[in-house]
């Protein structure tokens, strides 16, 4: 992000309908001069590069990318940003509808998304406007998503948003209603309201992590490691210094003063700044910070860095067999033999079982490889960080905040109450900003110039230096009997962790548990390695590593189904795990296992899916086309919240002097909707409208701790924390009015808020008031708090994998259709149709925008996303889906309630994904008769399994033709 040089020449404008005159270099980028030049940060920036079309603006009318117009070329034109679309205060009715529709989670491209919807609106109506009678036409859906098709969304799979353009467009705007005042129904609890925090949303005055700085901040810029494996010595930084009189500091790993950090305090293996030694490409060596300008404009090549490459081991075999050979080859001296951990589950006895399997019993087994994806979400790593006396204040987007307190506290050997980390709203996570990134840097280049300092990475430093989903090198085995039921699953897999340990732990531990599927299968054998490589470290993403197992474990279901000669979908149907059961953990699950009640929704579409595929074969193949179409089925389960370590969430709500209450609410934002569902779950508790609910979001020194938004948790565990602070608070206010104490919450009274008083009323009738006058505050402002945590019940797994390691779990079932391109090698999806057992769901709407995201994320895992690293760190090459590639879904929201959880609600974040990809290959093998097991499966791959398939046929057929 490099800030022009010179602001000498004077730009004249017209921005939002109002003329402007703006001191710029006009050789920057027209983003940039609204950004910096105008404070118009609603305009974001993604890429810089007209990749992901975030800062999508209107340039005299046409959308454009506004990093890709110089600001020069501006001169006398007319630009509108998002910023321009509202009318004072009343949103248009496209941002309505946005809101309306759920079509904003995170919101870092709603801007994006608004603009150039707004253009295709606009020539709409030109176009209807051109015409007799002056009326548009409607717009088709195709029109759309090409009109949609420049701008990347990570969150919604894009359906929300087309839905809430259509709603525009073919309805006037009168259809999608004010959604911006919320609403009170009666029971906040499963109702589909707007997101509470829609607005800021849809007008582009979120602030991001690059949307705030203070003035003055330094630039901090972080110079990293072109060598996947090296040893380095650093020459004279202070005479490099000298020559670069912009620059403030140069920081290298002797100003860190505790170089080590990780996501397991047991683990610290990863260097702040490299010393000496760099593991990947894209590791930072040092820190230049000053003048924005003056830290640009160095020339890495520059820097006095002495370089010895080191022979680079980027595969886990390639790690296993050197550290095998020569163990001082480990890439740390602590893991001699370059395994950063095991995992392991074993149940009955596998090996028996498949040796005493009946003679007619049906065995299948595969081998399947996946790749390093990336999360690409859509905002880049920023933020800023300054020391204020002796506290340290870092603004910055994260997905965990009170873990970044805590390591960026033992990275500066200070006591965790000394940092305040406020997280920013955030771009996007799903899981990559679970793992510290800008913080610590900022932390140490602020503490050596003693300034603030600021940074914004750019696409490819985020892509090269950020955690990916692991690789899997994966081989499985399943037996079952000739009349279907499952008798042993036997599962070893390699996960490429990286360099560094990040989530490894996790990946190797929740693998095992969940890898022989939501099924009933008697023995089970599944072990796992996370191995360290010079690759890309491998950490967090939607899912932990089940996305992987379930793509084998699903093939070979189909495998075993059709060996049976039984249906795919009556196969899972007679072996699915239902209330009562015991997994192969040994945990016994005594309710909320709607995994059956998703088959029996699906059942009619996968018929009628699966009846389509084959009448189109039928019908194409007799006239020679290259099409095929298939249809796919796959399940999944996953265990919600950690995997047994603990996991507690606190909430605290208050009473304040107005009649309103304040949710104090550290359950990180990062688009699935925490900042909605909690008060939702509060409100309810209360018994009060959510109108009557204010909140006080994530920050270290305000809020409670609510732990990570990960691993599917914050519905289930931060909800059942909301839910008892509200109780709690229902309590204290009964206690407080004279009301003898009741432990059921059934038997609280109901409170209402009129007059200046709070009215209690109890079941039987009686009714007390408190007024709100009369009660003293406390410190924050608030006259009698609620305060509620919770911790899932877990038991630790021993050393075969037996426990019980979450405490509840979510399921689904998929089915995909999808047009194979025989020819061509490409593989269009044409339909998902998706039921997930959510418990309940707390916001439907909300509910729904999560498995469509999670959905387009499974749609990229199959078909389309490879991160290579130093060739695909650009969302140029690095290809994700876009609108066009998400096809309708149709989702059936199945509420088997959770005892455990709050008003019977599990978590679905990671779920969503996790049967997608599983029923494409599936629906691709329909259609094409091939097993695809390298996944992505591209065009490339597509064409050589089709062509090593037809091989192996012709092979056949001339070995018979021999014979006879
Ligand atoms: Fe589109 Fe997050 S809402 S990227």
């Amino acid at each position: 992000m490099n800030k022009p040089v010179d602001h000498g020449v004077s730009i004249a404008l017209r921005v939002n309908g109002k003329s402007r005159q703006v001191a710029f270099d006009p050789r920057g980028r027209l983003s940039d001069l609204l950004r910096d030049g105008l404070g118009l940060t609603g305009t974001k920036i993604g890429c810089h590069a007209g990749d992901c079309g975030a800062c999508t603006v209107l340039l005299d009318g046409a959308q454009v990318c506004a990093c890709l117009v110089g600001a020069g070329q501006c001169s006398g034109r007319d630009v509108v940003t998002v910023e321009g679309l509202a009318d004072g205060d009343r949103l248009s009715a496209l941002q309505q509808a946005f809101i309306h529709h759920g079509a904003a989670q995170c919101g870092i491209c709603t801007p994006g998304m608004l603009m150039a919807a707004t253009a295709l609106l606009a020539e709409s109506d030109a176009a209807g406007a051109a015409q007799a009678g002056g009326e548009p036409k409607p717009l088709s859906e195709a029109q759309v998503l090409d009109a949609l098709g420049g701008v990347l969304c990570r969150c919604t799979g894009y359906r929300k948003i087309v839905e809430a353009v259509l709603a525009v467009a073919n309805a006037g705007g009168a259809a999608t209603g004010e959604a911006t005042t919320g609403s009170a129904p009666a029971d906040p609890v499963g109702a589909r309201l707007p997101r509470l925090d829609g607005r800021s949303k849809v007008t582009g005055s979120e602030q991001f992590g690059a949307d705030r700085y203070p003035e003055g901040a330094l630039w901090m810029r972080a110079i990293r490691s072109p060598h996947a494996r090296a040893r380095f010595e650093l020459g004279d930084l202070a005479e490099f210094r000298a020559r670069h009189p912009g620059l403030a500091a140069v920081v290298t790993a002797a100003d860190v003063p505790n170089n080590r950090f990780a996501i397991f305090p047991e683990l610290r293996d990863q260097p702040v700044l490299a010393d000496a030694e760099v593991r990947f490409r894209g590791e930072a060596v040092l820190l230049l910070v000053g003048e924005q300008d003056a830290v640009m404009s160095v020339d890495a090549a520059s820097l006095p860095i002495r370089w010895q490459v080191l022979p680079a081991l980027e595969e886990s075999a390639a790690a296993l067999a050197a550290a095998a050979a020569d163990p001082a080859d480990a890439l740390h001296a602590r893991w001699p033999d370059n395994v950063l951990c095991r995992g392991r589950v074993n149940a009955g006895d596998v090996d028996q079982a498949m040796r005493h399997a009946a003679a007619d019993a049906r065995h299948a087994c595969l081998e399947v490889r996946t790749r390093h994806v990336e999360h690409a979400y859509i905002e880049p790593e920023a933020g800023y960080a300054v020391w204020k006396g002796d506290r340290l204040h870092i603004f910055v987007c994260t997905q965990t905040p009170y873990l970044d307190r805590d390591e960026v506290a033992s990275v500066m050997g200070i006591s965790p109450e000394r940092v305040r980390i406020e997280p920013s709203a955030i771009g996007g996570g799903f899981g990559g900003k679970l793992d510290m990134s800008v913080q610590p840097l900022l932390a140490v280049a602020s503490r050596k110039t003693g300034q603030a300092v600021r940074t914004v990475w750019d696409r490819p430093e985020s892509m090269q230096s950020t955690t990916k989903r692991h690789p899997a090198q994966m081989k499985a085995r399943a037996v079952c009997s000739a009349q279907g039921d499952l008798i042993a699953y036997d599962f070893e897999a390699d996960f490429n962790t990286g360099a560094y340990s990040s989530w490894g732990p996790t990946v190797a531990n929740r693998v095992p548990i969940h890898a022989s599927g939501p099924y009933r299968v008697p023995h089970v054998r599944a072990l796992t390695r996370a191995v360290i490589t010079n690759n890309a470290i491998a950490g967090a993403f939607r899912g932990f590593g089940v996305p992987q197992s379930t793509v084998i474990g699903e093939a070979l279901m189909d495998e075993l189904a059709g060996a049976c000669g039984l249906d795919p979908l009556e196969f899972r149907y007679r072996n699915a795990l239902r209330a009562g059961d015991t997994t192969p953990t040994g945990q016994r699950l005594d309710a909320s296992v709607g995994l059956r009640a998703c088959l029996d929704r699906l059942r009619p579409s996968w018929q009628d899916s699966s009846s389509r595929a084959r009448s189109f074969n039928a019908t194409v193949s007799a006239g020679g086309s290259a099409l095929r179409r298939g249809a796919g089925i796959a399940c999944m389960w996953y265990g919600i919240g950690n995997t047994v370590i603990a996991n507690p969430s606190t909430m605290t709500v208050g009473l304040r002097r107005n009649g309103r209450f304040m949710l104090y609410n550290g359950a990180q934002e990062i688009g699935q909707g925490t900042y909605t569902i909690m008060p939702q779950i509060v409100a309810q508790a209360l018994g009060v409208p959510v109108d009557l609910i204010d909140q006080i979001h994530g920050d270290t020194d305000a809020t409670e701790d609510a732990g990570k938004s990960s691993a599917s948790r914050q519905t289930f565990v931060s909800g059942n924390a909301a839910m008892l602070a509200g109780l709690d608070l229902r309590r204290s206010l009964a206690a407080m009015a004279g009301f003898s104490e009741c432990a059921e919450a059934a038997a609280l009274p109901v409170l209402r808020i009129a007059g200046g008083s709070v009215i209690l009323r109890t079941p039987a009738g009686e009714e007390r008031r408190l007024q709100l006058a009369a009660l003293a505050a406390d410190h924050r402002g608030d006259l009698a708090v609620g305060s509620g945590t919770f911790n899932p019940p877990t038991v630790p797994l021993d050393e075969n994998g037996q426990g019980v390691p979450y405490a509840t779990y979510g399921f689904a079932a998929q089915v995909a259709e999808v047009e194979v391109d025989l020819e061509l090698g490409t593989v269009k999806t044409l339909h998902i149709y998706a039921a997930h057992d959510v418990g309940r769901a707390i916001n439907p709407t909300l509910t729904e925008g999560q498995i469509h995201g999670g959905i387009a994320q499974g749609i990229g895992l199959a078909l389309m996303e490879e991160y290579v690293s130093g060739r695909t760190d650009n969302l140029h090459d690095y290809l994700i889906p876009t609108a066009g590639d998400v096809p309708p879904i149709t989702t059936w929201l199945v509420e088997d309630p959770e005892p455990l959880g709050p008003y019977g609600a599990k978590g679905v974040g990671e779920p969503a994904l996790v049967a997608t990809a599983p029923a494409i290959l599936n629906a691709v093998q329909m259609a094409t008769g091939v097993r695809l097991t390298d996944l992505p499966v591209t065009p490339a791959r597509m064409r050589a399994a089709l062509v090593a398939a037809a091989a192996a046929v012709e092979q056949a057929g001339a070995c018979r033709a021999r014979r006879d």
